[in-house]
């Protein structure tokens, strides 16, 4: 049967050229830890540099502008601004409800540092709601944080918020890991101070592997809490003394994914090869065709069986959908169980909140004091969105479904959805 992927926004597949092309490489190449004098380590710190320099040319980021710091993945990279900004009482930092718990969490540090942390509201479309304006920012340094494409429902926020949020006093967090799989980043025009990316997200291969791309005047402007292996050019023990290294080098903790990152040109030129553009084009295509297919799924009695969350057009959003399916009297059916039948058939969807609790509580209309009653009240051994479900009377969806498209999506694959849409009913 195989499997009919509609699950890119989680992690993309990777192409057999890009893992041929680097394994070949790994072949012909000794690579050893880098920074060090020996041929191997000198190799491998060539690769990383040569890397560094592709992903910045990928993003249209000026070398004498920006930088890029390599992290476990785009939550590392979130991770190394969160507690280094230097938050402090009279900050703040300011957020769309839209956006991944890896971004929430940055509040934790704001909170303890005495910032000030403001939720935007986001609309019935999951928009930005732009009747809430974005707060002027203090006099103490303040960061402004959104997603370029949200992972709950695909909305693109629009980049212009970059600028609006620099002219506010902020800098600002974008979380561009949703939206750089399938749609250009130019960091020339779109200012952020901070760019987070999943590499694995964009092209499959390597997991375990994102970077921070930072204008360098605002890196030097953290305060790293501590010092690691590889960030340092000098510590004293006996005088409790250290120095962090320049630049991005003094936010890469211990050794790099080496032999990882010597993926990343390839995997970028794969990219650059199909073309931004008509990889957007495709997703876009293929993106009406899903939200088709949930659009008029249908009942016997003509009632819609399917509920989406967000934009039901094309317009500014990404191939990301979120949905619930709906039973002939318009009630919720559970995620889960659809989940598990859409498994069945082979057919990969994602089930749950994906991370993103603002625009969950939002599209699901969750009833958030009653929520937390729940959660205060189901012990956290048996604790699941199944539990907190009950909890509520069972008649609250408590999570979703989402399917999302990329390059590799065949239509074949969203036949299959189609036609499981059509037969879930009647098994
Ligand atoms: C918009 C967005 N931000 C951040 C993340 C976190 O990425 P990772 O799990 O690779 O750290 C994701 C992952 O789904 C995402 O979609």
């Amino acid at each position: 049967m195989g499997t009919a992927y509609l699950d890119y926004t989680g992690s993309a597949l990777y192409a057999e050229s890009h893992l041929r092309a680097h394994e070949e490489f790994l072949k012909h190449h000794v690579l050893g830890n880098p920074h060090s004098e020996n041929p191997a380590s000198v190799a491998a710190t060539e690769i990383v540099d040569q890397a560094r320099r592709d992903v910045l040319e990928f993003f249209g980021a000026d070398r004498a502008e920006y930088t890029v710091a390599f992290a476990a993945n785009a939550t590392a990279a979130i991770k190394l601004v969160a507690e280094s900004y230097p938050f402090t009482a009279g900050s703040r930092y300011t957020l769309l409800a839209d956006n991944h718990n890896s971004v929430n969490g940055i509040r934790e540090y704001a909170t303890r540092a005495g910032a000030e942390v403001t939720y935007l509201p986001i609309d019935g479309e999951l928009r930005h709601d732009r009747r809430t304006p974005i707060p002027r920012a203090g006099g103490a340094p303040s960061l402004f944080a959104f997603p370029a494409q949200s992972n709950f429902s695909g909305v693109r926020h629009p980049l212009e918020l970059v600028h609006e949020a620099h002219e506010l006093g902020y800098d600002v967090l974008l979380d561009a890991a949703a939206f750089v799989p399938t749609e250009r980043l130019d960091l020339g025009a779109v200012r952020a101070d901070f760019t987070c990316v999943s590499f694995y997200k964009m092209f499959g291969f390597p997991t375990g592997l994102g970077a921070l791309i930072a204008r360098r005047e605002a890196l030097a402007r953290l305060r790293r809490p501590w010092f690691a292996g590889g960030t340092v050019d000098f510590v004293s023990v006996e005088k409790r003394r250290h120095r962090l290294l320049r630049g991005a080098a003094g936010f890469e903790d211990g050794t790099l994914n080496f032999l990882g990152i010597a993926a990343l040109p390839g995997g970028l030129a794969f990219l650059r090869d199909v073309g931004m553009s008509r990889a957007a084009q495709r997703v876009k295509q293929l993106t009406a065709r899903l939200l088709a297919i949930l659009r008029e799924a249908r009942h016997a009695n003509g009632a819609p069986a399917v509920h989406i969350y967000g934009p039901r057009s094309g317009e500014a959003r990404g191939g990301t959908v979120a949905f619930n399916l709906l039973d002939a009297g318009g009630a919720p059916v559970p995620y889960g169980d659809v989940e598990r039948a859409a498994s069945a058939r082979g057919l990969a969807l994602r089930g749950g909140c994906f991370c993103n609790p603002g625009s969950a509580e939002r599209a699901l209309d969750l009833p958030a004091g009653a929520m937390l009653d729940c959660v205060d009240s189901i012990p956290q051994e048996s604790f699941d969105l199944g539990a907190l479900a009950d909890c509520l009377g069972g008649s609250v969806a408590v999570g979703a479904l989402r399917a999302s498209v990329s390059l590799p999506t065949t239509d074949a694959d969203l036949d299959r959805l189609e036609a499981f849409l059509a037969s879930y009913w009647s098994r």
